[in-house]
């Protein structure tokens, strides 16, 4: 072990010790780098900044406040969606889609997916209502059968053996639901199509 004191200061960018010593181990007694200590008080400065005007003035939103304002902007595209759907569907139009192969294909893969658990395979019902009966507990027609799955029981419906459906237009969208329903059309053998 060498107890030979070394000088403090070797000069100018070389290298400075601290003058302990442990197993010949020695530490480094550097200045600290100018672009290292800017950055440090520059965090600082910035964070002194930014909490004074995180937490005393209104110009930034909180995390609530910007949560809440994309909630808005999504909520307003999913409105002006459903209305865009609403706008272009009626009877007619469900009907024809309820004819076509590449739309019923693509309600049935949401039927089995969302729908089966409480309609049965083969849409005879079970915990929600059979879907190839002749009968509608809230209307027969396909505009009907559409809103009752974009909105789930009606208020005044008693439900089905104690049993309602959710709402599916937030979940899947209005788009998808149109299409469940037309294979749901497709399928009942009393719709005149
Ligand atoms: C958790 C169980 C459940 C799921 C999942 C479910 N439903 Fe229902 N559904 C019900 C119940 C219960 C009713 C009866 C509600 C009532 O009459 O108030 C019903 C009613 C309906 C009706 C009206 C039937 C009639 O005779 O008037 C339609 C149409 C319907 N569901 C379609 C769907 C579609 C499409 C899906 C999938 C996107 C779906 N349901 C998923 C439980 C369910």
């Amino acid at each position: 072990m060498s107890t030979e004191k070394l000088p403090k200061k070797l000069g100018k960018n070389e290298i400075v010790l601290r003058e302990h010593e442990f197993d010949g181990i020695q530490e480094f007694d550097q200045k600290l780098p100018n672009w290292w200590l800017f950055s440090f008080y520059g965090a600082i400065v910035f964070y002194i900044g930014y909490w004074f005007i995180y937490y005393s003035t209104d110009l930034l939103p909180t995390e609530v406040e910007s949560i809440n304002a994309r909630m808005t902007v999504i909520e307003t595209a999913k409105k002006k969606e459903l209305e865009a759907m609403m706008d272009k569907l009626d009877d007619s139009v469900l009907l024809t889609w309820s004819q076509e192969d590449s739309i019923t294909k693509e309600g049935e893969d949401v039927y089995k997916q969302f729908c089966i658990a409480c309609h049965g395979a083969t849409l005879e019902g079970g915990i929600g209502r059979s879907l190839v009966d002749a009968e509608w507990a809230h209307g027969s027609q396909p505009m009907d059968i559409l809103n009752i799955v974009l909105d789930g029981t009606p208020a005044d419906s008693q439900g089905y053996n104690g049993q309602k459906m959710t709402p599916w237009k937030d979940a899947l969208g209005p788009e998808k639901c149109a299409k469940v329903t037309a294979y749901l059309i497709s399928q009942n053998p009393h719709i005149e199509k």
